[in-house]
């Protein structure tokens, strides 16, 4: 069923697992990670990057799309189609009128005055219709799309919490020392600044640059509060490497399916693995 993140990261907060944010691209992207979330009864987040959406065909075409595969696989379980890294009100607010179930309006290289202001906005207009927010501070690193950081903020906690309690958003992404795409060595998360944001705010907290952190860090992030982890770069590698090595071996190879559809296949078992290992299997 296609619903807001608000009540499955609510329950995730409680019951100290993370559910997982997987950005799709096209079909083959989200029959793998609905799949994947039914085969392991859990609740799933579509992330929707705006370049992703442009490259789908627009908005519209994505939920159409999410929608027809739901209805077709006969997926049971908790969907949300979440904007990843709304860049302004007017793109929230054409996902939101599109179908989206959620959106992130990511002000964050705003001043922290404008960021509220913003996301005051955003949530003003979802919350009338049942679409749940998320927020950003800080810097998240590395580049993701149309999203470049030339260095890595980690977010204030008091910045934090008077953000939230201005916006009644409904989780927060405190950028902590997180990269989108490869880290550079180990990455080193403010697990002190974790804990202390999520004690003051009481919500869940978001862990974007999910791909690269090793398991402990994982699980640490969650016992202290995430509940919501966003995965992209990962799948994407593990889906090239696949249609890489069919393409390398047989020259003869001009089907799409022969390759796309083992490339399918990684994703699915991509996103279990990080199911198991975000604890929200048999959540759903
Ligand atoms: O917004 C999406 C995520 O933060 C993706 O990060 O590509 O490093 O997994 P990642
Ligand atoms: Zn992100």
């Amino acid at each position: 069923a296609l619903v807001s993140m608000k009540e499955m990261l609510d329950k995730a907060l409680k019951e100290k697992y993370a559910v997982g944010q997987f950005n799709i691209n096209n079909l083959e992207w989200t029959q793998a990670i609905l799949g994947a979330a039914e085969e392991e009864k859990s609740p799933v987040i579509l992330g929707v990057s705006e370049g992703a959406a442009r490259y789908m065909g627009g908005f519209s075409v994505v939920t159409a799309m999410v929608k027809a595969l739901i209805e077709e696989m006969e997926i049971s379980v908790p969907v949300a189609i979440h904007l990843d890294h709304g860049s302004s009100f007017e793109k929230c607010k054409a996902a939101i009128d599109a179908g989206f179930t959620s959106v992130m309006i990511d002000a964050s290289h705003h001043s922290f005055e404008e960021n509220v202001k913003i996301t005051k906005q955003v949530v003003e207009y979802a919350h009338e219709r049942g679409v749940s927010v998320e927020a950003e501070l800080g810097t998240v690193g590395g580049q993701e799309d149309d999203v470049v950081a030339d260095g890595v903020i980690y977010a204030d906690p008091k910045e934090c919490e008077e953000l939230v309690r201005l916006t009644g958003i409904d989780c927060l992404a405190p950028a902590l020392g997180s990269v989108h795409g490869p880290y550079k060595g180990e990455p080193k998360l403010g697990f002190e600044e974790m804990e202390e944001i999520c004690t003051m705010i009481g919500l869940p907290l978001v862990l974007h640059g999910g791909t690269g952190i090793p398991t402990e860090q994982i699980k640490k992030s969650i016992s202290l509060g995430t509940s919501k982890i966003n995965v992209n770069t990962e799948n994407q590698i593990e889906f090239t490497k696949v249609v890489r090595e069919i393409l390398n071996t047989d020259s003869k190879v001009y089907d799409p399916r022969k390759f796309i559809g083992p490339g399918r296949e990684a994703i699915k078992e991509t996103v279990i693995v990080k199911i198991r290992e975000f604890g929200s299997s048999g959540k759903a």
